[in-house]
């Protein structure tokens, strides 16, 4: 019996390229050269399933243009906003995605942009590794002071799986926790936090404000304009869901003025071309998309897209079925 043929779009962990291979006949992408839009339904169908991350952009377009073949995208990502899932239903392509294992990994990475903008992490690296600290002027009072974490409120927007994992690791700083949420959740899973039924309600009581919904049409600028200026003038944003949650016209302009005090990003709108006024603002705390990036969490979630091919070719369950 001939094998089914799986793409893997990007380089995934060596251990999951290994255990796809013993099942299916495998186009790895070993260099890891991103397949170029125009190129990719052309090669997707001589595909029965494609193993895709989060950069690779399946859009109508592209599932007009399919041939019948390609039956399953398993996305190495728990977001999956590049994968236009009406289309996909109507050819009747199953989309798969790699929660849960990834959520450690976010907060984390959550914890590091909120220090990071909190104790200008930006300015300080950029002293020492400029070779000027040695002629800057070391004031006690005023030399690179931040702002702390300790005994500060975190407004949470999204209190899934990472928006808890990130409350449970702010209090270790002390922090207090108050959230949004489309629903109040249970009071076990609140673990003190305090709900808000709308983030403009929740933002004056938020020293730092963090995203981790989704992004879907809903939570399309969910931090817009009027919500960041009823922000206090000392509060901290912090992104690591994706960039379409926020209105970069409104947050790049209360950055420049002052009207909130830092910022810490790790997802943008357009990336990897972001805004280009981010990268001139000293309060604004920047990292390359790497919330999952740690070896294990990767490892992780590249079996993840690999047992949901086996799963879709043994006709077993999946692990995560997105539609
Ligand atoms: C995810 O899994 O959605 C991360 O943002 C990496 O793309």
């Amino acid at each position: 019996m001939t094998k089914p043929k799986i793409l893997v779009t990007r380089k995934i962990s060596d251990s999951a390229e290994q255990q796809l291979k013993k099942n299916f006949d495998v186009t790895l992408n070993l260099k890891d050269e991103a397949i170029p839009y125009e190129n990719l339904t052309k090669i997707c169908n001589e595909y029965d399933g494609v193993i895709a991350t989060s950069f690779d952009k399946f859009d109508k377009n592209f599932f007009s243009s399919l041939n019948g073949k390609l039956k399953i995208i398993a996305s190495v990502s728990v977001g999956y906003d590049n994968i236009d899932t009406l289309a996909a239903k109507e050819r009747n392509i199953i989309i798969t995605n790699a929660p849960n294992v990834l959520n450690n990994a976010v907060a984390e990475i959550t914890l590091l942009l909120m220090l990071g903008a909190a104790r200008r992490a930006l300015e300080g690296l950029t002293l020492v590794k400029s070779g000027k600290w040695k002629d800057a002027k070391v004031d006690f009072t005023n030399f690179m002071v931040g702002k702390p974490m300790t005994g500060k409120t975190l407004g949470i927007i999204g209190m899934g799986r990472i928006g808890r994992i990130v409350a449970e690791r702010a209090k270790g700083f002390g922090m207090k926790i108050i959230y949004y949420n489309r629903k109040k959740i249970s009071v076990e899973l609140e673990m003190g936090a305090k709900y808000f039924e709308s983030v403009n309600k929740m933002m004056p009581y938020c020293d730092y404000v963090s995203i981790h919904c989704p992004s879907t049409p809903e939570t399309k600028h969910i931090l817009n304009k009027d919500a960041i200026e009823l922000l206090p003038r000392h509060a901290i944003v912090i992104n690591t869901s994706r960039g379409a949650t926020i209105d970069d016209d409104a947050l790049i302009a209360a950055l420049q003025n002052n009207k909130i005090y830092a910022a810490g990003l790790d997802v943008f709108n357009n990336e990897p071309k972001l805004d280009e006024r981010y990268l001139k603002l000293n309060n604004c705390f920047t990292l390359p998309h790497i919330g999952s990036a740690d070896n294990e969490t990767r490892a992780a979630m590249s079996m993840m897209a690999v047992n949901n091919i086996e799963a879709h070719f043994n006709k077993s369950q999946y692990l995560s079925r997105v539609i």
